[in-house]
């Protein structure tokens, strides 16, 4: 998979259908030649044109200036003579301003290194290759770790960093990944969106000026995602989606031969820290692929690679769950609870999840409490211990609702450490949903919030938390680091959060944490290796959460959406939507109901019963099955279809979405895809080639219905009845 020939100096990583290649330059750098579809071994070095020197137009090597502004260097620096932006910044006591990274030598591991305290992809079958950097002037030592899978095209990569300096020195900046790749037209990939509006796909004309996806929030954002994709208008996608959960920056930018740096790291804009002599820094891992099959391939590359490398609870038994919010909101007690639970336990629901609320004096508005996980005597007087064996008593496990990263000002916790709340100096911390953040660099707050959230686990047995952030991080002065460490609060943030799921995690192994922020604002790969599912929206309005999931399964496994069913009207949108359009729509990811189901008429009751055990018995191929967009909604407006297959080809289903009939439409014909050939598949009763299918179609009857939808289940059949 990688080895190096000493001949070319060229380091070849292959996977099972590409091939990405460097080159030693100089004997002292190392440059990227080549990313895209496998090619063996052979001398790559002639695509490194580095005598074409766009400014001075000279041909003088020895110009180091023009030079690094020629090098495609596989981790930029900044302050040389490279322009471009840079992975890596540093300062010294003295000011230093330029690292030059001069490489010293290379080792190949046979399997993934482990990295400290972060998210990260494993798999056997492994190998890595470790490149080494040394700058003896300021005094940094760099490793560039790439690791390659048998079974998978895609590479991980991360950048780890020590000082031998002999003093501090301070990183200014510490991305993760650089990627070079040669001109031409093509277009970039991005996500944007809002609070109810995730995971909008952004498509923009790559050029000059770039493209920048970024936050500085803390965490990705609503309308943000560590990604970006680059499609050629004749040629493959590549892109770089890095496994981190905080503030970050990904360009896309063209240099004046129009040839093209892709970077991707933690926001250098929230970020510093200080390394003492000997110390280390880690940055996060970076998935890159390529595909010749545009935003098809990729899906396919990052839902295969996720579900086997990255998401450690996949094979966990998940809930099909009730959650109170929209049901109760923050008005409930606990016969309340139970009187839902009951219902719920009659129509086959296994898990309880007590949302907002149940802690604390049981705030009945975001105003108070936040810090104080123990349950209210009010909204339950016998505790979590009763009331978790009252729904064990219905056949129902409990969930239980947290915001460990927050606190309120009324509240026990924050009138007994004022001390814990992130801030600046002399300030008064601005409030947002009327709390504030805890300070997580701090590891007493850490060690206190591990232990609060698992006596509440132990006292409800409960098998299942929503861990929620309903703010962003602001004014992040931490009481508890020095001066010269406040610019480590955002990462360390991060670092706190993954430091007590994997607490948590290890304490309770069977423990399903379903992440959470607003919504969708930390849908992350590095939130996926704690949390199998992450809450994706809000906003339940079946019309806006078709859009809201299509564009989250560009990236990620269907089986990592939390989806729920709620009430109509939407209490987002008002909108007006029926039963089964919501179930069906709600139904393709870990599914779960939200909204009152004690006041359903017993018709839609029945509904609910069926509905599950429809979803338990597609749920095998929602979860491990190959996904395709049929009809993006964006393509018509009109309506959107998507395909599930089981990777065995041998069943599957299509959803099909009508926005808005047509006036004097008729039926809508739809090509799947990756059914085989040679097979004939019964749906609806009648039998069609497999051939027919994918080429010529299937037809959708004509529906007078808005927002309208229904699964077509298709299945094989041997070859008898051809239609
Ligand atoms: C956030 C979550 C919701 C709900 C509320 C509770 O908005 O996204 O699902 O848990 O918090 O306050």
């Amino acid at each position: 998979m990688i080895n190096y020939d000493e001949e070319t100096k060229i380091f070849h990583l292959n996977t099972p259908h590409t091939s990405y290649c460097m080159t030693v330059v100089d004997d002292s750098y190392i440059a990227h030649l080549y990313y895209g579809e496998r090619i063996t071994r052979s001398n790559l070095n002639y695509l490194l044109r580095l005598h074409e020197y766009v400014f001075p137009p000279s041909e003088r090597p020895d110009e180091k200036a023009g030079f690094f502004d020629r090098l495609p260097a596989e981790y930029p620096v900044e302050g040389g003579g490279d322009f471009r932006e840079a992975c890596l910044g540093v300062r010294n006591d003295r000011g230093l301003i330029s690292p030059e990274l001069f490489f010293t030598g290379w080792k190949i591991h046979k399997k993934k290194k482990k990295l400290p305290g972060l998210p990260q992809t494993f798999g056997e079958n492994a190998q890595t290759l470790e490149l080494s950097f040394r700058d003896s002037v300021s005094g940094l030592v760099v490793y560039l770790i790439y690791t390659v899978f048998e079974d998978a095209d895609v590479l991980v990569r991360n950048a780890v960093i020590r000082n031998e300096s002999g003093n501090a020195l301070y990183l200014t900046r510490a991305l993760t990944a650089c990627l070079s790749l040669p001109a031409g037209k093509g277009k970039t990939l991005t996500f944007g969106g809002a609070w109810a509006r995730e995971h909008l796909p952004v498509w923009r004309e790559a050029g000059y000026g770039g493209t920048v996806s970024e936050s500085r929030r803390g965490a990705p954002g609503h309308g943000g995602q560590p990604f970006m994709g680059f499609c050629y208008d004749q040629g493959g996608l590549f892109g770089m989606h890095m496994l981190y959960s905080g503030s970050y920056l990904a360009k896309l930018e063209q240099d004046s031969f129009g040839d093209y740096r892709m970077v991707l790291g933690i926001h250098p804009d929230t970020f510093s820290w200080k390394l003492e002599e000997g110390e280390v820094f880690h940055t996060p891992e970076a998935v890159l692929f390529y595909t010749p099959d545009g935003t098809a391939g990729m899906t396919h590359i990052l839902h295969d690679f996720y579900r086997a490398h990255l998401i450690r609870g996949f094979g966990k038994q998940r809930p099909v769950l009730i959650n109170n919010w929209e049901a109760t909101y923050f008005d409930f007690d606990e016969e309340r609870l139970l009187s839902i639970a009951r219902e719920a336990a009659e129509l086959g629901i296994d898990t309880f999840v007590v949302d907002d609320g149940w802690f604390g004096r049981g705030r009945m508005e975001p105003s108070g409490d936040l810090g104080d996980w123990i349950p209210s005597k009010k909204k339950m007087p016998g505790g979590l211990k009763a009331f978790s064996l009252k729904l064990r008593a219905l056949g129902i496990r409990l969930g239980l609702w947290f915001e460990p990263e927050m606190v309120s000002e009324e509240s026990e916790l924050f009138r007994a450490h004022p001390d814990w709340v992130l801030h600046q100096e002399g300030r008064i911390p601005a409030k947002c949903r009327d709390q504030w953040i805890l300070d997580l660099a701090n590891p007493q707050v850490r060690d206190y919030l591990t232990d609060s959230i698992a006596f509440a686990i132990r006292e409800g047995a409960a098998t299942y938390i929503k861990w929620d952030m309903n703010r962003m991080l602001s004014e992040a002065g931490s009481p508890f680091l020095p001066p010269c460490r406040q610019g480590e609060i955002w990462h360390r943030h991060v670092l706190g959060v993954y430091e007590i799921q994997e607490r948590l995690l290890e304490m309770f192994p069977d423990l399903i944490i379903e992440n959470c922020a607003s919504g969708g604002a930390r849908f992350d790969p590095g939130m996926l290796y704690y949390s199998p599912q992450i809450w994706c929206s809000d906003n339940m309005d079946p019309v806006d959460r078709i859009r809201i999931h299509e564009g989250t399964a560009m990236l990620y496994p269907l089986s990592t959406i939390g989806s729920h069913v709620s009430k109509s009207p939407n209490d987002i949108t008002g909108r007006v939507t029926s039963f089964k359009t919501r179930s069906i729509t709600g139904m393709f990811g870990s599914f779960g109901y939200e909204l009152d189901i004690t006041r359903l008429a017993s018709a839609e009751k029945h509904d609910i019963s069926r509905q599950i055990n429809l979803y338990r018995r597609l749920r095998p191929m929602i979860f491990e099955g190959d996904y395709y967009c049929l009809v993006p909604i964006g393509e018509n407006g009109r309506y959107q279809a998507y395909e599930v297959l089981s990777k065995e080809r041998d069943e599957g289903f299509v959803v099909f979405f009508q926005n808005l009939v047509e006036p004097n439409g008729r039926g809508v014909r739809l090509c799947l895809k990756g059914l085989a050939n040679d097979c004939d598949y019964e749906i609806g009763g009648r039998i069609y080639s497999g051939d027919a299918l994918l080429k010529a179609g299937y037809i959708v009857p004509y529906v007078k219905q808005d927002f309208y939808a229904e699964i077509i289940e298709f299945k094989a059949v041997s070859s008898k009845n051809r239609f």
